[in-house]
């Protein structure tokens, strides 16, 4: 992704556009009886989900496109998060489609269907479910979309073994998860930053899951019948001020915090961060590289 190239630039008049929508859970709803999401579910994760996916937004369409998602496909997106990325499915497969949106959080639940009332999507559907312990809809669906989930889960058997089971034959699934959670840098004078990306891959593994889960997902897809089609890194550097450098510094600010509380973290480590981000604003040529998804598409045949 090149400096600068923010999708349409707009993200801080966006976030003054529209506030979030993080309302109260629905009593009506099933508890998330297991929320793994180490990353919690108030205001402010969601704005940060709002710039991550408008960041990411050109990566996905690209993405989509290869996988050949086409107006009437039917869609299941697990983990589906506030609904930004099943809106923009629901976008693509039109009203002749249908975008199913899985996630555990009420919360995130109802800010999608109410994307999906304010844009009059009636193809999209989001559901509160649990990848975990939940059976999935038996469908049948022609794509299945996951990102950014299988690494805060515990196992990830729960979530692959049943896709078979609601895919049509020759439907296909894209994956996009991280590969490489070391190349999170900020350079090239970003010691305590290369200290907190292994604090944070620490507190990932310590909650039981895997933030590098790309590694094993293409060889679990295979031994359970998918033709794994093309393995893709999709890597996102950027100069400060750039989106990239604003959402991997946001990232910093706020799961730092939540580091700290874990004690993984301290504030004399925070505070050498904070000293390392302002002197790379100083320099045009510091940069800095997130972590590597790997894009993993595979067919069910
Ligand atoms: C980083 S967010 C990604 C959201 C969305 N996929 C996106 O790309 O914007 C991870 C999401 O996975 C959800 N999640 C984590 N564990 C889950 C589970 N066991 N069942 C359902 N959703 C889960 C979280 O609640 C959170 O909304």
């Amino acid at each position: 992704m090149a400096p600068g190239s923010g999708p349409d630039g707009v993200w801080h008049a966006r976030r003054q556009r529209t506030p979030a929508r993080l309302t109260a859970p629905d009593p009506q709803a099933p508890a998330a009886s297991n929320d793994t999401y180490v990353l919690g579910n108030d205001a402010v994760e969601l704005d940060r989900l709002r710039l991550q996916h408008d960041l990411w937004r050109p990566t996905l369409r690209a993405s989509l496109g290869r996988a050949g998602l086409s107006p009437g496909e039917r869609v299941i997106d697990l983990g589906a998060g506030p609904g930004f990325v099943a809106q923009d499915l629901a976008r693509i497969v039109g009203p002749a489609g249908r975008v199913l949106g899985l996630e555990q959080n009420p919360a995130y639940v109802r800010h999608g269907q109410q994307l999906a009332q304010d844009a009059g999507l009636g193809q999209l559907d989001m559901r509160c479910h649990d990848l975990l312990s939940d059976p999935l809809p038996a469908g049948p669906f022609d794509l299945v979309w996951c990102r950014w989930v299988a690494m805060f889960l515990p196992a990830v058997e729960p979530l692959l073994d049943p896709l078979p089971l609601c895919l049509t034959r020759g439907g296909r699934l894209l994956f996009h998860e991280y590969v490489h959670w070391d190349s999170f840098g900020l350079h090239p004078h970003g010691l305590a930053i290369a200290r907190f990306s292994r604090a944070v891959q620490r507190s990932f593994r310590q909650a039981g899951s895997e933030p590098d889960i790309s590694r094993r997902l293409p060889s679990l897809l295979a031994a359970r019948g998918f033709t794994i089609e093309d393995l893709l890194p999709l890597p996102v550097v950027g100069r400060a001020g750039t989106w990239p450098a604003r959402w991997l510094e946001m990232f910093v600010t706020l799961y730092g915090s939540k580091l700290q509380a874990l004690g993984l973290w301290s504030m004399e480590e925070a505070e050498a961060a904070r000293v390392e981000i302002e002197a790379s604003r100083a320099d045009p040529g510091s940069f800095w590289m997130g972590p590597t998804i790997l894009e993993v598409r595979a067919r069910w045949s």
